[in-house]
C-alpha cells in the first residue's frame, strides 16, 4: 500500500451511521455496478431523501430511471459532492482516490467499490456477514472487497470460525461483468460476429473472447508471476479473515459468461470436518444457499447464480489427495454484480442505518 494514502483519508468529520432518510450520491451510475446499485437501493427499499447520480462527463446529461424517476445524470466534480450523507462509489481506482476523500471530508459515509482504499489501514474492509464488526468506528471510507474475496469469504467465513482456516487453493470462472458493462458488450458483440463468421477485434479484452478463456486481464507482477486480480484476492481474504498469515493461492481465468462468478475452492482445515457437517454448516451461514443435488449432478452455476443475492454453493466433498480428513473441495457461484460489488454495499450502508438490528 502506498504510504501516502493513509494522509488521503481525512478524519470523519460527521456521525459514522445514517438516519434515514438518507441524501445518496452514486458515482459511477451509468456502469455496470452503478446501475445495479440503483436497483438494489429500490427492491431493498432503501430509505432515500434524493437520489444523486453522477459518472464522467461523456455521461452527463444521460437519464437513469429509479422509482420511476427519471434522473439525469451529472458530471462528478468536487463541488457536486457536497451536502450528500452516503456516497457510494462504482468508478475505477483513480476516480475513487480523487473524489471519495472529498466527499468524505463534506461529511458523507462513503462505501468504495474500487480497490483504492482496500488494503489501508484506515479504511475498513467488509463483508457484512462475515466481518461486520469491522464497521465499528469505521474512518469514513468503506471499501468493499474485489468480488471473487466478497463471494468466497461467504463460505470461507464460517469454516474458519468452526474449524479455523490453514490453507486456501482458489481457482476463478470470471464473467465477462466483472470487467465491467464493455467487456459485456463485448462478448455479446464477439460472439455473434463469430457466429456470423464476421472478423472482429477485441477492443474492452486483451484476447478473443466468444467460445475461449484466458488468464485473467489484469496486469501480471513479473516478481511472482501472479496477476493483480490474484494478489489482490490473497490479501483481501487475509484482511476480511482477520487471518494475515493465512496461506492462499489462486489462479484466476476469465470465461465467456455474461454474468456471475464461479470459484472451486480446496481448503485445509485445522481440525477434520466432514463434508455433511460442513454442508450443513453452509447450508445455515447468511448470504449462501446450498446447490448441491448429488443424484442430478446438479451443482452451482452461473446462469442459477445470476441476479440472485445469494452465493450458490454446493460440491461439498472431501479431497482424496489429503487422508487425514482435513481438506475439502467446494464450488461456489455468486452474481459478483450483486454480493461481489452493488449488493454488498447496500448491505454495509443498511448496517450504519440507525436502528439497524
Ligand atoms: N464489475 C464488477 O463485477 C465489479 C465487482 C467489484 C468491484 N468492481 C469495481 O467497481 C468499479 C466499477 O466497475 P464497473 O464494472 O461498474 O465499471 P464500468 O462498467 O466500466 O463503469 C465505470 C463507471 O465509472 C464512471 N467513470 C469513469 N471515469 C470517470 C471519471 N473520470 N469521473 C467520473 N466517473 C467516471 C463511468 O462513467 P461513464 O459511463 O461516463 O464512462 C461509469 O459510470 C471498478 O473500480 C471495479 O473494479 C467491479
Amino acid at each position: 500500500m502506498p504510504a501516502a494514502l493513509l494522509n488521503e483519508i481525512p478524519p470523519p468529520s460527521a456521525p459514522l451511521r445514517l438516519a434515514a432518510p438518507v441524501k445518496v450520491a452514486i458515482a459511477g451510475a451509468t456502469g455496470a455496478v452503478g446501475r445495479e446499485m440503483i436497483t438494489c437501493l429500490e427492491k431493498r427499499r432503501f430509505p432515500v431523501a434524493a437520489l444523486r447520480l453522477f459518472a464522467s462527463q461523456r455521461s452527463a446529461g444521460r437519464t437513469l430511471a429509479y422509482r420511476g424517476e427519471t434522473l439525469t445524470v451529472e458530471p462528478l466534480t468536487e463541488a457536486a459532492l457536497q451536502g450528500q450523507d452516503l456516497v457510494l462509489f462504482a468508478t475505477d481506482a483513480a476516480t475513487s482516490r480523487r473524489f471519495a476523500p472529498v466527499a468524505a471530508a463534506s461529511g458523507a459515509v462513503v462505501i468504495d467499490n474500487s480497490s483504492a482504499f482496500r488494503m489501508d489501514p484506515a479504511a475498513a474492509l467488509v463483508v457484512p456477514e462475515a466481518n461486520g464488526h469491522a464497521l465499528d468506528g469505521h474512518g469514513g471510507i468503506i471499501a468493499n472487497p474485489n468480488c471473487c474475496a466478497a463471494i468466497a469469504v461467504l463460505a470461507l467465513a464460517p469454516l474458519h470460525r468452526a474449524a479455523g482456516l490453514r490453507r486456501v487453493i482458489a481457482s476463478t470462472y470470471q464473467a465477462a461483468s466483472g470487467a465491467g458493462a464493455e467487456a459485456m458488450a463485448e462478448l455479446l458483440d464477439s460472439t455473434s460476429a463469430y457466429l456470423n463468421g464476421r472478423p472482429y477485434r477485441p477492443k474492452a479484452l486483451a484476447h478473443p473472447y466468444a467460445f475461449n478463456l484466458f488468464s485473467h486481464d489484469s496486469a501480471i507482477d513479473p516478481d511472482t508471476g501472479s496477476n493483480d486480480e490474484e494478489l489482490k484476492i490473497v490479501q483481501e481474504l487475509q484482511r476480511l479473515l482477520d487471518a494475515p498469515d493465512l496461506r492462499v493461492g489462486v489462479t484466476c481465468v476469465r470465461v465467456p459468461v455474461l454474468r456471475a462468478h464461479a470459484i472451486a475452492l480446496t481448503v485445509e482445515l485445522d481440525q477434520p470436518l466432514t463434508p455433511e457437517n460442513a454442508l450443513a454448516l453452509l447450508a445455515c451461514s447468511p448470504g449462501l444457499k446450498l446447490a448441491h443435488d448429488v443424484a442430478a449432478n446438479r451443482f452451482p452455476m452461473p446462469s442459477e447464480a445470476a441476479g440472485r443475492d445469494e452465493v450458490l454453493v454446493g460440491r461439498v466433498r472431501r479431497d482424496p489427495g489429503d487422508p487425514s480428513g482435513r481438506t475439502l473441495m467446494l464450488f461456489l457461484a455468486g452474481d459478483q454484480l450483486l454480493k461481489g460489488a452493488a449488493l454488498n454495499a447496500v448491505q454495509i450502508a443498511e448496517r450504519l442505518l440507525d436502528g439497524w438490528r
